[in-house]
């Protein structure tokens, strides 16, 4: 006798199954096609896919020792925003005030997120002046993260610094993930459009397809002289980026890529009615890059779905010098299930990019997957019920979302974590 059976459509690596997870405390305990005997069932209506919590590798919590940017979020309501949006694990990024490129520094983060409802993870950040720790932060990180342009936060660096850190982390085996464009053609573009009238509307423009790709295309150089360092590319935006990651892989690199929700939904044109709600970097991209993007990622080229969950205050986004970066945890799960229903994804391939995937990234045995013996997290998606999206659903703390407005072809129906299920119709019982 089980604590608890949830019965309904499953997915697995080898397909959608129909049958039952008998649950024992926070432990898959049992998968079977026939009847196991529970305490408790719960029953998932014919309408609904039920995946393994999913894991987000790439999000901004923005709580650091100072507290200085924790009116935009802060563990807590970053998590929430999380299981909102069906996921059950997040990887938090160092550009914070103080940012996270110290061991004591990592270990104060460590502390301030055990008010997250979820496990919450880090990276490591490169600076230009840490080389030294970046050995010291093993252990309390999954792997460094390195900016190669300027974003939010003070953390660019440029490729001598990282070729020098590359030099360390080859001896750690740890994953480094890299935001990737590149400064000197940002810097000439943005000379460009100095005088130019169209404010936000120039950011795509300043930060157009080539600084991307051609830092893609160094990163990939540098990284074939570091054949035992795992590169993860980030928020890849562009296809000609994607296709040179591609090729790499057909190389035999150890490379891996992460795409975001915003730069597969929309396209540059949104920003003339959403504004700087829809500034970020990178930025979204034209119509036919969009469209490749998606028809590539369709076909298995990404690695990770991952969110960049960047929330900055309404205030913030309204004033002059907006800054770049979109929330996006909220809204995760819904997202899921516009690439489900109107995009046709296979529901093996989400299961792949948004939990199999990230937990190996991770390294975790026991999650990504609904296998005996793995965590009791589920994320069930209802792909019958449309929901239309409106800021008052959302749980980060910044309040906003850039699909206000949106209907979304279906909705997170329950998330379990841990074996209780904290969260119903976009309901968080926390
Ligand atoms: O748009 C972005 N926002 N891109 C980044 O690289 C950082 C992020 C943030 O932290 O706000
Ligand atoms: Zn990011």
């Amino acid at each position: 006798m089980r604590d608890i059976v949830v019965g309904g459509r499953f997915v697995t690596l080898h397909g959608i199954k129909e049958g039952y997870i008998g649950i024992d405390g926070d432990i898959i305990a049992e998968v079977s096609l026939s009847c196991i005997r529970g305490r408790n069932r719960i029953k998932v209506e014919h309408s609904c896919l039920i995946f393994p919590g999913f894991i987000d590798i790439h999000v901004h919590l923005r709580e650091d020792e100072s507290g200085k940017w924790t009116h935009k979020e802060d563990f807590k309501t970053g998590s929430m925003a999380a299981l909102n949006g069906g996921v059950t694990r997040v990887v938090d990024m160092p550009n914070t005030p103080v940012t996270g490129t110290t061991k004591e520094r990592i270990e104060n983060k460590v502390r301030l997120a055990k008010k997250a409802k979820i496990p919450v993870q880090f990276y490591g950040g490169v600076a230009t002046d840490n080389i030294n720790e970046l050995s010291r932060m093993k252990g309390l990180i999954v792997g460094y993260k390195a900016f190669l342009c300027k974003s939010t936060g003070n953390m660019t660096i440029n490729y001598e610094i990282l070729e020098n850190a590359l030099q360390e982390i080859r001896k750690v085996e740890l994953p480094i993930t890299l935001h990737c464009e590149e400064q000197s053609m940002v810097d000439e573009l943005q000379e460009k459009f100095k005088n130019s009238k169209s404010g936000v509307m120039a950011h795509p423009e300043i930060r157009a397809p080539a600084t991307e790709y051609v830092c893609v295309e160094k990163t990939l150089k540098i990284a074939e002289r570091f054949p035992e360092v795992h590169f993860n590319i980030g928020h890849v935006s562009t296809p000609e980026a994607m296709e040179m990651i591609l090729k790499a892989k057909e190389c035999g690199m150890k490379v891996s890529c992460e795409v975001t929700p915003h730069h597969l939904f929309f396209n540059k044109n949104a920003m003339k009615k959403k504004g700087a709600y829809l500034k970020m970097n990178p930025p979204l991209r034209d119509e036919e890059r969009r469209a490749k993007l998606i028809k590539m990622v369709r076909s298995g080229a990404a690695d990770f779905l991952a969110s960049d969950h960047a929330p900055h205050t309404t205030e913030e986004k309204e004033s002059e010098t907006p800054p770049s970066g979109v929330p996006q945890l909220d809204t995760y799960g819904l997202f899921v299930t516009w690439l489900l229903k109107k995009e046709k994804f296979d529901p093996v391939l989400i299961l792949r990019m948004c939990s199999y995937n990230p937990a190996r990234f991770l390294g975790l045995e026991n999650e990504g997957t609904l296998e005996v013996g793995c965590a009791a997290n589920l994320t069930v998606l209802d792909l019958k019920h449309e929901i239309k999206v409106k800021n008052d659903m959302i749980r980060s703390k910044c309040g906003w979302t850039p699909y206000e407005g949106t209907a979304f072809p279906g909705c997170v129906k329950h998330v379990m974590l841990g074996g209780e299920v904290i969260s119903s119709h976009h309901e968080l019982f926390l």
